[in-house]
């Protein structure tokens, strides 16, 4: 893949505070057995990286605006262009030692989401797309998966925890969902569930409640690897309503029926 300048910039960017999340990561192994646990560690680890996001993408456009998971919308003199960045997506999965959590980076122009970066510093795996440039895996390029029938599928899901969300409605619609697929999963990492999504490692996937820094990036990984994306009522308003259902264009489809009749 040829890299625009705007892809570089966000790559470089992740790289560097990838370094200190993996740095922190192993801290947090040996905090694990300490009575405090590493709460309060984690959340230092959490702004560290987005200090380090914030300023890396500031340097390099020095207009562009934010919205960032810990400094919410930070305005600069270009409104238009934003970068819409969680520094530590799976946040969960970090505290208690799972290398499952990511850098989410998108740039948004105008509401609409032109690039998008997921990057697992643990695996190193960096998903990155660009509109209309088509999804990578570093050089190799994403295609969503081909599968037809929700029978053949693995799809993944959020659960509503911590009284967060609507939980029974989530129960309605497992029990559809769970009856007519391969598996479910729950990987506690939004932005890694879409990019694996756009891998073809998952089939499908839906959540509510969801911030735009969870799905800006991914959304663009999923379109340009060839799928799909709606809101929960097969509508656009995914980042306003929070709700995201992902997959290709027919299991998408069945997926979302699934869930309305639910
Ligand atoms: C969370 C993760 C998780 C999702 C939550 C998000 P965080 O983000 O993406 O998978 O279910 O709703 O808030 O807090 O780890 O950045
Ligand atoms: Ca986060
Ligand atoms: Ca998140």
């Amino acid at each position: 893949m040829i890299r625009s300048a705007i892809v570089t910039v966000m790559e470089q960017a992740a790289r560097k505070a990838g370094r200190t999340l993996v740095r922190d990561f192993g801290e947090v192994e040996n905090l694990q057995v300490s009575l405090k646990g590493p709460a309060n560690f984690v959340s230092a680890a959490d702004r560290r990286a987005e200090d380090i996001l914030h300023a890396e993408l500031s340097k390099a456009r020095k207009d562009f605006s934010f919205l960032m998971e810990e400094r919410g919308e930070v305005a600069g003199k270009d409104s238009s262009n934003v970068w819409v960045v969680d520094p530590l997506d799976g946040t969960t999965n970090f505290l208690h030692g799972i290398p499952l959590f990511a850098i989410s980076i998108a740039h948004v122009k105008d509401g609409e989401p032109q690039a998008g970066l997921v990057y697992n510093p643990v695996t190193d795996e960096l998903f990155v797309a660009e509109r209309g440039k088509g999804a990578f895996l570093h050089n190799r390029r994403l295609r969503v998966a081909a599968r037809k029938t929700l029978a053949d599928c693995v799809v993944t899901c959020g659960i509503p925890h911590r009284g967060r969300g609507d939980l029974a409605q989530f129960r309605r619609e497992l029990t559809v969902v769970q009856e007519q697929v391969a598996g479910v999963r729950r990987t506690g990492a939004a932005a890694l569930d879409l990019a694996w999504v756009a891998a073809g490692r998952f089939d499908a996937f839906w959540e509510r409640n969801l911030s735009p820094w969870d799905m800006a990036a991914g959304m663009v990984l999923i379109r340009e690897a060839g799928g799909y994306v709606t809101d929960a009522d097969g509508g656009d308003n995914i980042l306003d309503t929070g709700s995201i259902v992902a997959g290709n264009e027919d299991i998408q489809r069945s997926l979302l029926a699934l869930l309305k009749a639910a």
